[in-house]
């Protein structure tokens, strides 16, 4: 996609991003704030001036792609794949990158098979809660997988 960019998320850009999320979610600056302080890479997808999806590299204790999503209209583009090989570059000088993906989304896990990722066989179960896009807050438990990938040095 020509006019695809992902980059590291600015100052600048919080408060458009911001500005599309649901009241009380406050997940970018949240994201921004953890990436200023070195937990992770706040990498977002932007076509033109709109974000258009995001993902977070965090980088303890092996750089891991968490909160991987795309705007549904967005979907089906190379969005996705061009954020996880934006992570991928990211973490250039790991030996290898981990993405968990839910048993419940073999979507996501079929992409990630796609670009590489096998299986490690540890699981995770957690729960999270999230505000949807009505305003709603749900709490949610589930269990992922860990899926690697080998990143050449
Ligand atoms: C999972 C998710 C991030 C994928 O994002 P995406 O931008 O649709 O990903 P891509 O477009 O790179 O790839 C998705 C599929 O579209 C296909 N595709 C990519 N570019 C395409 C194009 N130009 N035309 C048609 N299909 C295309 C890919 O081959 C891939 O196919 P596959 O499902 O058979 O592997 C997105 O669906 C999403 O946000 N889902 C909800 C949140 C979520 O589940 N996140 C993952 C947490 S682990």
């Amino acid at each position: 996609m020509d006019d695809l960019s992902v980059r590291r998320c600015t100052a600048r850009e919080v408060a458009r991003i911001a500005a599309g999320e649901a009241e009380g979610k406050d997940y970018a600056r949240r994201t921004f704030a953890r990436q200023s302080a070195g937990e992770c890479a706040y990498l977002v997808a932007w076509i033109d001036d709109e974000p258009v999806g995001s993902g977070e590299l965090e980088w303890a204790p092996v750089p891991e792609l968490k909160n991987l999503q795309v705007a549904a209209t967005h979907r089906r583009h190379g969005i996705g794949s061009a954020i996880v090989a934006a992570a991928e570059a990211e973490a250039a000088g790991f030996t290898r990158i981990w993405i968990g993906v839910s048993e419940d989304n073999p979507d996501a896990r079929r992409l990630y098979e796609r670009l590489g990722y096998t299986p490690t066989g540890r699981t995770e179960t957690y729960s999270y809660t999230y505000v949807a896009a009505d305003g709603a807050t749900h709490a949610v438990t589930e269990t992922a997988e860990y899926l690697e990938k080998r990143l050449a040095r």
